[in-house]
């Protein structure tokens, strides 16, 4: 991939991080990847020369993980042009609760009412099988650069 990647995570009790810190390490041999926590994420910096991976858990019932908190209302209130800005998303969530990974799809549609541009498949972990989102995650973002 041409643009440099950033991987935005969202967590509230750290899955979204690990898995994360593993999909930067899958791809960072074909493009330059950082990690960074959605709450430390100044939303002014969104850029078009920049392809955003956001990974998100779901917590609550069906809202987003406090570490996302932040950036959804500083989101809210600056409203930033994400014109031009592309984007893929992976949720994890268990579907044993209501609102089944519900959080990333507040995220993604506050993106895209932004004007950004969600790319490819919509990845999602489901924790209810017990299986660990590192390696589901992995696998979906590899598919996604293949495809890019
Ligand atoms: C208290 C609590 C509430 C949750 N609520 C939801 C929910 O509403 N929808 C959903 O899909 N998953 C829900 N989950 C499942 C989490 O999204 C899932 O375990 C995820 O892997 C946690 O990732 P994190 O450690 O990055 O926060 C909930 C988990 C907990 C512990």
């Amino acid at each position: 991939m041409s643009k440099d990647i950033v991987i935005l995570f969202g967590t509230e009790s750290g899955n979204a991080e690990f898995a994360a810190e593993d999909m930067a390490a899958a791809i960072e041999s074909d493009a330059e990847v950082t990690v960074v926590d959605m709450t430390d994420f100044d939303v002014s910096e969104f850029s078009a020369d920049v392809f955003y991976v956001l990974i998100s858990s779901t917590h609550g019932e069906g809202e987003v993980p406090s570490g996302a908190r932040p950036f959804i209302e500083a989101l809210n209130s600056n409203a930033p042009d994400l014109s031009g800005v592309e984007f893929a998303v992976f949720g994890l969530g268990d579907s044993t609760y209501e609102h089944y990974s519900r959080g990333s799809e507040i995220i993604e549609e506050k993106l895209r009412s932004l004007g950004a541009t969600r790319i490819g498949l919509y990845g999602r972990h489901d924790a209810s099988d017990g299986s660990l989102p590192n390696d589901a995650a992995v696998e979906w973002v590899k598919d996604l650069f293949a495809t890019l």
